[in-house]
Order: C-alpha cells, then sequence, then structure tokens
C-alpha cells in the first residue's frame, strides 16, 4: 500500500465515529458519557449532585443563569480544573442540548 494510501485510510477512520453522533441529544448523551462521565455525573438521575466539586449536568441545567449562551461560552474557554476538549460546533451543541433537556 503506498504511504499516501495509507494515510488517507487513517483520516477517513479517524474523521468516522463522531459526526455520526453528535447530533442531537441523544448524540450529546454519548458524547458526555464518553468525554465528561470521568468527572462529572451526567445523568438525569441521581440530580443535583456535586462530587469533589464537580457539578453534575443536572445540577449545571437546574441553575437559572444557565442558558444554551453560557454553556457555548463556558466550552469554548479554557479552565483551571476541566480539560479544554476543543469541541467543534456541533458537539458543542449536542452537549449543550443534552444538559439542557435534563432540566
Ligand atoms: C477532568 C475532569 C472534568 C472533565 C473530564 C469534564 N469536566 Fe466539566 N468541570 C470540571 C470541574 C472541576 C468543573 C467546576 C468548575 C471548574 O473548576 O472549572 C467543571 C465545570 C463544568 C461546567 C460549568 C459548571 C458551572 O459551574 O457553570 C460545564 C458546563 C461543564 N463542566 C461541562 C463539561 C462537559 C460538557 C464535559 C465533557 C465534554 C466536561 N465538563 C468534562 C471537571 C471536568
Amino acid at each position: 500500500m503506498t504511504r499516501l494510501k495509507r494515510t488517507a485510510i487513517v483520516m477517513a477512520l479517524a474523521l468516522l465515529p463522531l459526526p455520526v453522533v453528535a447530533q442531537g441529544p441523544r448524540g450529546g448523551a454519548a458524547l458526555a458519557e464518553r468525554w465528561c462521565m470521568a468527572c462529572h455525573n451526567v445523568e438525569a438521575n441521581p440530580p443535583r449532585t456535586v462530587t469533589n466539586g464537580t457539578p453534575s449536568f443536572a445540577a449545571i441545567a437546574a441553575r437559572p443563569e444557565t442558558t444554551p449562551a453560557s454553556l457555548d461560552g463556558y466550552l469554548s474557554t479554557g479552565h483551571t480544573r476541566m480539560p479544554d476538549f476543543a469541541l467543534s460546533p456541533s458537539e458543542k451543541n449536542a452537549l449543550i442540548t443534552y444538559i439542557l433537556s435534563l432540566r
């Protein structure tokens, strides 16, 4: 196999899974389970728990000041205690939709 072909295949595989799951709340749930669950409780139940200072997604959704814009702002900047995931706009939207669906 030529080097170019191999590179093309690797790139195609790398691009495959995420855009497929990053649609709508279901996709957001899958992303949350994959990337956010290590620190956050991402499920609706049990709601509003805080572990080690990390708020659950239900607790975040329940705050009156939480809006799509506030979540977008938070997820678009770096944080001291939370890694920067460099989310694509569609991944970000799926996660925001999912978090707000826990309201
Ligand atoms: C390594 C642990 C860790 C991971 C993984 C993580 N977070 Fe966080 N997150 C935190 C901590 C800790 C906070 C509390 C605020 C702070 O100190 O930065 C936080 C805060 C937040 C907040 C803001 C809550 C508020 O107070 O307004 C949002 C929204 C959020 N995370 C979303 C996510 C999403 C979406 C993912 C997955 C893409 C994620 N987090 C993955 C640790 C993490």
